[in-house]
C-alpha cells in the first residue's frame, strides 16, 4: 500500500475548508445532517486501511438503538469484548470456564461480517478471584498461566483477527521503561511471563496476529522504548525445546484513552508511531480510543476541539504505513467507562448518549473521505484529469461538488506533470488547478 504522506495529511487536517463551508460560513462539523453516508469502516478502507472498530459487549444487547450501530459493518468493521473475554469474566471459579458471552458477541461480528478482535489473555488487572488470593509458587502460577491462555486461544482458535496477548506490563509512569511491579505475574513469575505468553499463545493460534497492548505509549518516548524491549524479549525467547523465533509477536495496540485539548500534534503522533515501527518492524493499531472532556458537560467549542483532536489521531494512522486501523472504545457516551474509572471527565465518544453523531464523528469522516479520495486518484491508472475525475465519479466527492469550492489533496507526481500551473476542465462542469501549499500538493476546483 502506498504510504500517504506526513505533509499531505497535514494539508487534509488543516484545509479550512474543514472548518468554514465555502457557502453559508458556518462551521462545517456543526452543519452536517447526512446521516445515511457511508460508514467509517468502509471509508476507512477506502483509505487504504484494514479497518475501523468498536468495543461493545452483551451488557448493551437490549438497547436497540445502540445494536443498530455495532451491528453496522459499514460504520464498524471491527468488533472486540470490552470485558468479556477477560480471564476474571471467563473462569470466575477455578477450572469452570464459561465462554458464552464472549462467544455471542463472536458470533455475532461473524454473522455481521466484521473482523473479531480477541481481548485479553495476560493482564494483571480483571482476574479471577483465586488467582489474585491464591499464594502461589513460580511453578503453579505458571502452569495456570499456561492453561488459561492454551483454552482460551484454542477456544477461539481461527475466529480472531488478532489477540492481545499481553496487556499493561509496563510501568503506568510515562517516565518510566520498566516493568510493572505490581502485577501478579512479574511478582510471582518474572519477565519471562511475557515471552511465555506470547510463546503459547502462537503455539494455540498460528493465525492470529498476536499484539502487545498499553497506555502512554503514544505520548511518551520512554514508555514506547519499554515496548521495543519487550519485542525483543520475545524475539530472544528460547522455548522449552531449546530453540529460538518459536515465541510471535505481530502488533502492538496502543490504547489511545486520551484527553481534548491533550493530544500531541499531528506531527509528533506520526514521528512517534514511525519511530516505533521502524524501530520494531510491527504493525500498529490505536487500540482503544476516546478522547474525553476534563469536565462534563462539554459546550460547542470543546466539542469542536475534540473533533480537532479525533482528526489528529485518525490523520496519524492514515499517514504511517504500519498502522493498520483504529477501534475505539466503545462508541456513545451513554456507555463509556471513562466516567466510572475518571469521576467527573467524559464524553470521550463519537456518538452522544442518545446514539446521535457529534461533530467528532462528522471530523472523523471527513479526513477519511478525503484520503479515501487520495487513495482512489492515486490507485487509478490513466491521466490525471481522468484519474480526478474517477475520483469523483466514485461519489465521494459529490455531496461536496454543490459548494462553490472545494480541494482534493493529489500526489506529486501530478503537480510534475501538470506543471504545477495550467487549469483543466473535469466533464462535470469543474476546473482543477494544482496548487503547491506547504502542506503538500492540493487540486482546488471550482465549479
Ligand atoms: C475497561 C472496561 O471498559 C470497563 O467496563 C471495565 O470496568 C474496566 O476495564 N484498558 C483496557 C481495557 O485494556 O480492557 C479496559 O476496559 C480499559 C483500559
Amino acid at each position: 500500500m502506498a504510504r500517504i504522506t506526513a505533509a499531505l495529511l497535514a494539508g487534509l487536517l488543516l484545509s479550512p475548508l474543514i472548518h468554514a463551508s465555502p457557502t453559508s460560513g458556518k462551521p462545517l462539523l456543526a452543519s452536517r445532517q447526512d446521516e445515511n453516508s457511508e460508514g467509517l469502516h468502509s471509508l476507512m478502507v477506502a483509505a487504504g486501511k484494514l479497518f475501523f472498530g468498536t468495543a461493545t459487549d452483551v451488557r448493551y444487547l437490549l438497547d436497540k438503538a445502540h445494536q443498530a450501530i455495532v451491528n453496522n459493518p459499514s460504520e464498524f468493521g471491527m468488533i472486540v469484548p470490552e470485558n468479556s473475554q477477560k480471564w476474571g469474566e471467563l473462569e470466575k471459579e477455578k477450572g469452570r470456564v464459561d465462554f458464552t458471552n464472549a462467544d455471542a458477541i463472536a458470533a455475532a461480528a461473524a454473522k455481521n461480517g466484521q473482523k473479531f478482535r480477541c481481548h485479553v489473555l495476560t493482564w494483571a488487572a480483571q482476574l479471577p478471584s483465586f488467582v489474585t488470593s491464591s499464594t502461589w509458587t513460580k511453578e503453579a502460577l505458571t502452569a495456570q498461566l499456561k492453561a488459561h491462555i492454551t483454552t482460551v486461544v484454542t477456544h477461539y482458535r481461527s475466529q480472531c483477527y488478532s489477540w492481545d496477548v499481553v496487556s499493561e506490563a509496563l510501568s503506568s509512569s510515562p517516565d518510566s521503561n520498566t516493568l510493572s511491579n505490581s502485577s501478579i505475574f512479574q511478582k510471582v513469575i518474572g519477565p519471562s511471563y511475557i515471552p511465555l505468553s506470547f510463546y503459547w499463545a502462537s503455539l494455540a493460534d498460528p493465525d492470529a496476529k498476536l499484539y502487545y497492548n498499553d497506555f502512554n505509549l503514544e505520548i511518551s518516548p520512554l514508555k514506547a522504548q519499554g515496548v521495543v524491549d519487550i519485542v525483543h524479549l520475545v524475539r530472544n525467547f528460547i522455548s522449552p525445546t531449546g530453540e529460538k523465533g518459536k515465541a510471535r509477536i505481530d502488533g502492538t495496540g496502543l490504547q489511545s484513552h486520551l484527553f481534548v485539548g491533550q493530544v500531541p500534534s499531528l506531527t509528533s503522533l506520526i514521528s512517534s508511531l514511525e519511530t516505533f515501527t521502524n524501530l520494531t518492524s510491527l504493525e500498529v493499531s490505536f487500540s482503544e480510543l476516546d478522547i474525553s472532556h476534563d469536565s462534563v458537560p462539554a459546550n460547542d467549542t470543546q466539542m469542536e476541539q475534540q473533533a480537532q483532536d479525533y482528526m489528529t489521531v485518525v490523520s496519524a494512522c492514515l499517514a504511517v504505513e504500519k498502522c493498520v486501523g483504529i477501534t475505539v472504545w466503545g462508541f456513545s457516551d451513554k456507555y463509556s467507562w471513562i466516567q466510572d474509572a475518571f469521576p467527573g471527565k467524559g464524553e470521550g465518544c463519537l456518538y452522544d448518549e442518545k446514539m446521535k453523531k457529534k461533530a467528532a464523528w462528522y471530523g472523523v469522516r471527513e479526513v477519511l473521505k478525503r484520503a479515501g479520495v487520495v487513495m482512489a486518484e492515486r490507485n487509478s491508472t490513466g491521466s490525471p484529469e481522468e484519474r480526478i475525475r474517477n475520483a469523483a465519479r466514485n461519489g465521494r466527492l459529490m455531496e461536496e461538488v454543490n459548494g462553490t469550492a472545494l480541494m482534493l489533496a493529489a500526489e506529486k507526481e501530478n503537480e510534475t506533470k501538470n506543471g504545477g500551473s495550467n487549469s483543466f476542465r473535469g466533464g462535470l462542469g469543474w476546473r482543477a488547478w494544482p496548487v503547491v501549499t506547504g502542506w503538500g500538493i492540493w487540486v482546488v476546483l471550482s465549479l
